[in-house]
């Protein structure tokens, strides 16, 4: 068996960005128009009138300020309100294949490797562009990588199932160094015409360069354990899919975009995940004491700070755990990757952390990382 480290991590950020201002001008103008075009329906009773959203309560509720997306224009037409990103010919790089590529050249030259150094690419995000060919093989021809690659879906755990996966093949021996993509074009399937959600997603593409941990000489983190869990729950949820002609339903629906009982999944996924974490460190052999680092799962800052509570037993310090959602909003698997991109670097050999994501499913996955 083989030790595995990661020796790279790369962040694609999109250069539009929306601020919570700016979101809800968008927002309440696009309930003004809704609302006089249903006013009959809205005084008949049979239609409700949309409210006004308030940057007030998305901040308070959330921690999020502002987000990155990959069109503005689309997402702010009060009669729109979702982007537009034209098709592209099959024989262009599709959308997702493109901010993942930028993603993982910046990882491989962070873990100073090249492209045909690697033997696996796994493009592990909460949706994908198209049913086939997989956007990991594309993104491998693309990026000039070897071997084979392949997408799984596992919504905001996709990051560290897929760090798992790759980590177990490069310890069984059968890859020695994979790359792990998540881009998260989280701006296509967000309902941006609800006021209960329009505010908790952004876009990103991250990469996580993972090999064997031998003769490596430059700064980087061995992967001491990895664990996934999952169970299931209707409360995010997202109906589109490949029967949806069969079903009749290429109409406008809501149950097309993302879905959540926000309030429900607050209240059973803390539970979830601090327990996760916890029995991941015991059998781990890892003390509260023992952590220098959290980089958690990006969607909520009172969900994080709960956590953070939980798993050190006290108030995290400033910069123990990191959250990038007041910047980047939630971006579903690629939220920890960025924490742990963007606030790493200062660690030295030794230091311990624990990369955790959650989200739907439900799903818990959690990496435990040292210095090395
Ligand atoms: N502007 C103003 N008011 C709003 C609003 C908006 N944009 N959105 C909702 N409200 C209102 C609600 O209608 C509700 O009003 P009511 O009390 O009169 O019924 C009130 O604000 C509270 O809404 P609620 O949905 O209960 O807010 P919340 O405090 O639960 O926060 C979330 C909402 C989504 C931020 C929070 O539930 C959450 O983060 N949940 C977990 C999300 C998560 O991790 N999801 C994973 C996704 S992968």
């Amino acid at each position: 068996m083989h030790n595995v480290a990661i020796t790279g991590t790369g962040v694609f950020t999109p250069k539009h960005r929306i601020t919570n201002d700016e979101l809800v001008v968008a927002f309440n103008a696009h309930a003004d128009l809704f609302n006089a075009q249903h006013a009959d329906a809205i005084v008949a009773g049979t239609v409700d009138a949309k409210p006004h959203s308030s940057a007030d309560f998305i901040f308070a509720a959330s921690g999020i300020e502002q987000r990155y997306v990959l069109d503005r224009d689309g997402i702010l037409d009060p009669a729109r309100m979702y982007p537009h990103l034209p098709a592209r010919p099959d024989d262009a790089p599709g959308y997702m294949a493109e901010i993942g590529v930028d993603a993982a050249q910046k990882a491989l030259a962070a873990a100073g490797l090249h492209a045909s150094d690697i033997d696996l690419v796994i493009c592990a995000a909460s949706n994908m562009e198209r049913a086939y060919p997989a956007v990991g093989v594309e993104i491998q021809q693309l990026l000039g990588a070897g071997g084979f690659a392949f997408d799984m879906n596992v919504a905001c755990s996709s990051a560290t199932f897929g760090i798992q996966t790759a980590t177990d093949m490069i310890r069984a021996g059968s890859i020695r160094r994979a790359i792990v993509v998540n881009p998260e074009i989280c701006s296509a399937h967000l309902e941006w015409r609800d006021r209960d959600c329009h505010f908790i997603f952004g876009d990103v593409a991250t990469a996580t360069v993972l090999e064997r941990d031998e003769d490596l000489t430059a700064p980087h983190f061995k992967v001491k354990s990895t664990r996934c869990a999952t169970q299931f729950s209707n409360n995010i949820r997202n109906n589109n899919g490949f029967l949806r002609r069969t079903h009749n339903q290429m109409d406008d629906r809501r149950d097309m975009q993302f879905m959540q009982n926000g309030r429900r999944v607050f209240k059973e996924v803390l539970p979830l995940v601090s327990q996760h974490i916890a029995d991941h460190m015991a059998d781990a052999g890892i003390q509260a004491s023992d952590l220098k680092r959290l980089w958690l799962h990006q969607a909520n800052k009172t969900m994080n700070d709960y956590i953070g509570k939980k798993v050190l037993g006290r108030v995290p310090d400033a910069g123990e755990q990191p959250n990038i959602l007041q910047d980047y909003a939630n971006t579903s698997s690629a939220g920890s990757i960025i924490a742990f991109s963007q606030n790493s670097d200062d660690l030295v050999v030794g230091d311990t952390g624990l990369i955790c994501s959650f989200g739907a499913g439900y799903s818990v996955g959690s990496v435990i990382v040292e210095r090395g």
